[in-house]
């Protein structure tokens, strides 16, 4: 996690500092718990804060930084040692010859702290980034080269690690390096950047290289360098960034979440784009697997983790029923960790809204080395997962920056769709007018979701008489039952009630034993016109209000029953069963989010969270 900004100029001035804070602002999503800023010119200055951001701005406005052409800033979330002013980075050497900042976790920081102890020097903070530092310094130390000192530190340290490191000793020039961690560089005139994602300085350039694995990258105003570990020099590529500054704030909207949720109909559309050519066939073109493979699939394997996972849920029922592929889903940690089965037959689907959930990467990997091809969905372009797989088909979501992802979710919907109709298209499982058929009602759900955005204010006049509920249960049948889980992930996230989404067929197997008076129970029912799902939940829904539940039922407008039945009906535009979701899922984000904002909690940053968990 941890959001990284790094500047340097050839000029001196107040620049860096103020092009850093920018960027820490954007990149606070990463995490939150601390921050700092250090800088050298003239001078070398120091800031760091235990708190939010806004802790650190304080501290500078109140203790102005002196000119300087260096700035190296940090965002932090815990992994090693509480969040503390010490804890904070940037870190400083022993000698003060070097200020590091750091993301990830160095899993052989027992071993090199050993060292330091041998050497007499003290730590003073309980972090392994603060002994990367020291250890950069004692290379420095030896050849007074910083590049050179970076190039041996790097090749000591395991685990995950983005560093950036400048010596007010030259204060023209940044250090920085990668392994399992992200880093850009953006390139500025008469000035550069580095950032964890490009949002770190989207608002002063948007021509960006993104950095490889294991690659150290040198900058000074006017000129970048990039090697790999073992001294190779690298041609970075360079691209534009299509995002800018404004789509990473709010946009008018009190929070991010609430923004993000009404992005969702641009983000379904959006990721819809230019996918079919004038005949009406789907074209993938960033489909780099050799469509041969792709007919022999036997099992399509998708691997994520949170409420990535559940758009894997979703699309299985879509996938299975297009393409007659067998899908399992696999929370990427648990499939890592034991002894799948996968073959060279096996697709493995890997989807991530950052693109660096590490366990995630750590499955892709995995699967890789079985020998299966991995085709990534994922929204953050450059990403490590979209590059260290076969594959990536990019959702087109925007940045999303509330840790609790929303419009990810339906644009992961929408991009596995995509592929399910690809792969039909490609077997020959459906034919090219029933293809087009779907896509036409993938295209219709941008609007629909639009209508169901409309009734915001209902939906939380629902949330509000709900704030001081202690429990909620959530039951889905067939893709409702992943929503119903998505539905009751919001609700823990976001207001820290604890939530359960179970399937609604499950019910009499157990939950129904939690049932009491007054239970608050949000039911997902089917479309009336599957007539054998949407009876089974009406009854599911009477079972549970005779024992006294409270039920607030998601609907489609005119369905009778669910009218009848509910004590509380939200509905939503009528679709196809398969297309649901994409609309069932928008009213339990709406509700997760107003009922955390009734309890005066931050919805965009939830305790605990972080939006990309890098570490396992
Ligand atoms: C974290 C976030 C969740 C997200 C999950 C997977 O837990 O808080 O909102 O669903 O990571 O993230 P990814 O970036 O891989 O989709």
């Amino acid at each position: 996690m941890c959001g990284i900004v790094g500047y340097v100029a050839t000029e001196t001035s107040l620049r860096g500092s103020e092009v850093v804070a920018g960027g820490l602002a954007r990149l606070e999503y990463r995490g939150y718990d601390s921050a700092g800023i250090a800088v050298a010119g003239d001078s070398f200055a120091l800031v760091k804060k235990a708190g939010p951001l806004q802790a650190l701005l304080d501290e500078l406005a109140a203790h102005p930084l002196p000119e300087h052409s260096c700035a190296i800033g940090h965002t932090r979330w815990a992994t090693h040692g509480a969040p503390s002013d010490a804890n904070a980075h940037p870190h400083v050497s022993f000698d003060s010859k070097i200020a590091l900042v750091h993301n990830g976790i160095i899993e052989n920081v027992a071993e090199l702290r050993e060292e330091l102890a041998a050497r007499h020097i003290a730590l003073s903070s309980e972090t392994d980034s603060e002994v990367v530092c020291h250890h950069l310094a004692l290379a420095y130390a030896k050849t007074g080269d910083l590049s050179a000192a970076m190039g041996d530190v790097v090749t000591r340290l395991e685990g995950s690690f983005t560093l950036v490191a400048f010596t007010p000793d030259d204060p023209q020039r940044l250090l920085a390096a990668r392994r399992n961690s992200p880093l850009v560089v953006g390139l500025g005139d008469g000035e550069n950047y580095v950032g964890s994602d490009v949002a770190a300085f989207v608002d002063q350039t948007r021509t960006a290289i993104e950095l490889g694995q294991d690659q150290i990258v040198e900058l000074t105003g006017t000129e970048v360098s990039i090697r790999t570990f073992d001294g190779e020099p690298v041609e970075g590529t360079t691209y534009e960034v299509d995002w800018d500054a404004d789509a990473a704030v709010k946009g008018g909207y009190p929070t991010f979440m609430e923004k993000e949720i009404h992005d969702e109909p641009a983000a379904v559309a959006d990721t819809l784009l230019a996918r079919t050519d004038d005949t009406g066939h789907l074209h993938l073109d960033e489909l780099r697997i050799d469509p041969a493979i792709l007919r022999q699939v036997d099992k399509i394997v998708v691997i994520a983790c949170g409420t990535a996972a559940y758009a894997g849920h979703v699309a299985k029922y879509a996938i299975e029923h297009w393409c007659r592929i067998p899908v399992e889903i696999e929370l990427a940690h648990e499939f890592r960790y034991r002894d799948p089965v996968v073959s060279e037959k096996t697709l493995i689907v890997a989807i991530s809204q950052s693109g660096e959930t590490m366990d995630t990467l750590m499955a892709v990997r995995h699967a890789r080395e079985q020998g299966a091809k991995v085709l990534a969905i994922v929204n953050t372009h450059g990403s490590t997962i979209a590059r260290e797989s076969d594959a990536v088909l990019y959702t087109h979501a925007g940045p999303e920056v509330a840790v609790a992802s929303t419009k990810a979710f339906v644009a992961q919907i929408t991009a596995c769709y995509i592929l399910g109709l690809y792969l039909a298209q490609l077997r020959g499982n459906k034919y090219i007018d029933e293809i087009s058929g779907y896509l036409d009602q993938l295209g219709r759900m941008p609007g629909k979701i639009a209508q169901i955005l409309e009734k915001e204010d209902e939906i939380a006049d629902l949330a509000r008489s709900l704030k001081d509920a202690t429990s909620v249960l959530f039951l889905g049948r067939h893709v409702g039952y992943p929503i119903a889980m998505e539905g009751a992930l919001k609700l823990k996230e976001l207001a820290y009630i604890h939530a359960e989404g179970f399937a609604a067929g499950e019910l009499k197997h157990g939950p129904i034993a939690l049932i009491e008076s007054g239970q608050p129970v949000f039911v997902i029912c089917p479309t009336p016109r599957r007539p054998l799902l949407h009876n089974k939940v009406i009854s599911n829904i009477e079972e549970i209000r005779a024992r006294g539940a409270s039920v607030m039922c998601i609907a489609e407008e005119g369905d009778e029953a669910a009218a009848r039945a509910a004590d509380h009906l939200i509905t939503v535009p009528q679709a196809p069963t398969l297309m649901h979701p994409l609309l069932t899922v928008v009213p339990l984000q709406i509700f997760a989010c107003a009922l955390a904002e009734a309890k005066g909690l931050n919805v965009d940053k939830p305790r605990n969270l972080a939006k990309a968990v890098t570490v396992e």
